[in-house]
């Protein structure tokens, strides 16, 4: 079944604004004007956290996220939801693109094309490299203006959480827009959260903000897995000189936090042109260093989530 022909019934109101010219917030101020959203928002938030309902068939769910743009969070949600699939062939993996503002996992994945409903009115991932994708990217077309806010950007997720047969899924990784904003309260607020990994550069700019990140998902009770430094030093290709062109501070911070650093990567062309030409790096360039390093990142992943499952299997037999 065509999603386009039949967008308006499942996505209702909220994505049949998406596909008109009209920025989506001007739509529902026309509708409720913007005081009524902003009264029904804080409405929405006074009731507190709302109960956490697992999705359906996803045993795990991790973020990669960090308070700042640019610093390659999707680089490292795209290479590590490949490098999960590669070295654990037989496990369900699913990467979830959340930046509603400026989807990327498309371009990066090399998918496109119009997702199908299934037989429940569920949107099917789009599958490439093995991993079950979705991403608002795919729902709306490129030249459409959007303007998220608030309960817009939730009930977009919600979309793209629970109207999507996910499952089965032994892990969704899910990369986030930068900043500390709706979609993190949304996301941690909706649903179980297992972990969160910190993408950070060393530049002082970057860590600070991530700090603000990192206070964020303490305060929303979300694990934080660890740092990954991303951008971390450049090697110059004639001399083989290490230059610190960030800076070097993502050690003091990161104990600073209490956090650790889990994987570290250096500024390399290659995985740039890998990200845009949509092959990440651990296809493209399997014998790099960097497809190396996101495999171990995989693996620290999968032995978090193991040595989460096991604690809950425990606290259950201890309950009984
Ligand atoms: N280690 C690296 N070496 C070289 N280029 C990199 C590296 N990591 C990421 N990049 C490049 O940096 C740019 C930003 O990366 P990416 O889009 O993953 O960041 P982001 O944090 O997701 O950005 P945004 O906040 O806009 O979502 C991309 O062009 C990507 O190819
Ligand atoms: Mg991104």
């Amino acid at each position: 079944m065509n999603i386009r022909k039949i967008l308006p019934r499942v996505y209702g109101q909220l994505v049949s604004n998406i596909n008109t010219s009209t920025p989506c917030c001007t739509t529902v101020r026309l509708q409720h004007g913007k005081s009524d959203v902003n009264e029904h928002r804080a409405k929405v938030m006074a009731r507190g956290l709302p109960e956490k309902k697992p999705l359906p068939k996803v045993k795990s769910i991790i973020l990669v996220a960090s308070g700042k743009g640019g610093v390659g969070k999707t680089t490292t949600a795209v290479n590590l939801a490949c490098a999960m699939k590669v070295i654990e062939p037989d496990k369900e993996i699913g990467l979830l693109d959340a930046d509603v503002f400026g989807p990327s996992v498309p371009l990066m994945m090399n998918i496109s094309g119009e997702p199908m409903l299934n037989d429940d009115n569920l949107i099917e991932p789009l599958l490439n490299y093995g991993v079950k994708c979705m991403s608002m990217g795919l729902l709306v077309s490129g030249e459409n203006a959007v303007v998220w806010r608030g309960l817009m950007v939730m009930q977009a997720l919600e979309r793209l959480t629970r109207h999507v047969a996910w499952g089965p899924l032994d892990c969704l990784i899910v990369d986030t827009p930068p900043g500390t904003g709706d979609t993190h309260l949304s996301l941690a607020q909706n649903l179980p959260i297992d972990g969160a990994i910190v993408v950070t550069t060393p530049q002082s700019a970057a860590l600070q903000v991530t700090k603000r990140g990192v206070n964020m998902f303490e305060k929303l009770k979300v694990p934080i897995i660890g740092m990954v430094e991303n951008m971390s030093h450049a090697i110059c290709y004639k001399c083989g000189t290490k230059n610190f062109v960030f800076g070097n501070e993502t050690k003091k911070t990161a104990d600073q936090m209490g956090l650790q650093i889990i994987e570290s990567f250096e500024v390399d062309s290659n995985m740039s042109e890998c990200i845009n030409s949509g092959k990440p790096a651990i296809y493209a360039l399997p014998d790099s260093i960097h497809a190396e390093k996101y495999r171990q990142l995989a693996n620290k992943v999968f032995k978090y989530i193991s040595d989460k499952d096991k604690d809950k299997a425990e606290a259950e037999a201890t309950k009984q």
